[in-house]
């Protein structure tokens, strides 16, 4: 008999599936949100249109120290323009209410660009 510990099977399965949900997380796209919000009324991925690409988002606030929650609150509750003189609106007009978790999510993406 010769069988590993059970604590450590479970250990390293836990391990590989908040590693694959943290990747997923990163990278797809959160659709139900976007389509809500309508981020991509405004925004493309990757051309400048009405608003920043997403890319150009996440280029500017690579290696910036609290971008993300700053990016969250702005998101949520509004704040000055950083890209020129016209703000984002505010989510009620946007499309509803923006939860903090909602916000998370959303910039967590936007920064993965
Ligand atoms: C009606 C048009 C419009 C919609 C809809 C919109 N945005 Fe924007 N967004 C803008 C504009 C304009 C700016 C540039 C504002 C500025 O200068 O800070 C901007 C800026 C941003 C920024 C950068 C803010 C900063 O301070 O640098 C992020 C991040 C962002 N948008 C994410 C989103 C997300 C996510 C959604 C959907 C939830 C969304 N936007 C929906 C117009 C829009």
């Amino acid at each position: 008999m010769n069988t590993p510990p059970l604590r450590h099977l479970i250990a390293n399965a836990l391990t590989l599936l908040l590693a694959a949900s943290g990747a997923a997380l990163a990278q797809s796209e959160p659709t139900a949100l976007v389509d809500q919000q309508h981020c991509m009324f405004c925004h493309t991925r990757d051309a400048p249109f009405l608003a920043p690409s997403f890319q150009q988002i996440a280029d500017r606030y690579r290696g910036v120290p609290n971008a993300r929650v700053m990016l969250e609150h702005k998101l949520r509750l509004g704040g000055k323009a950083h890209w020129g003189d016209i703000a984002m609106p505010l989510p009620a007009d946007r499309g509803g209410p923006l939860t903090p978790e909602d916000a998370h999510t959303l910039i967590q993406w936007v920064l993965s660009q």
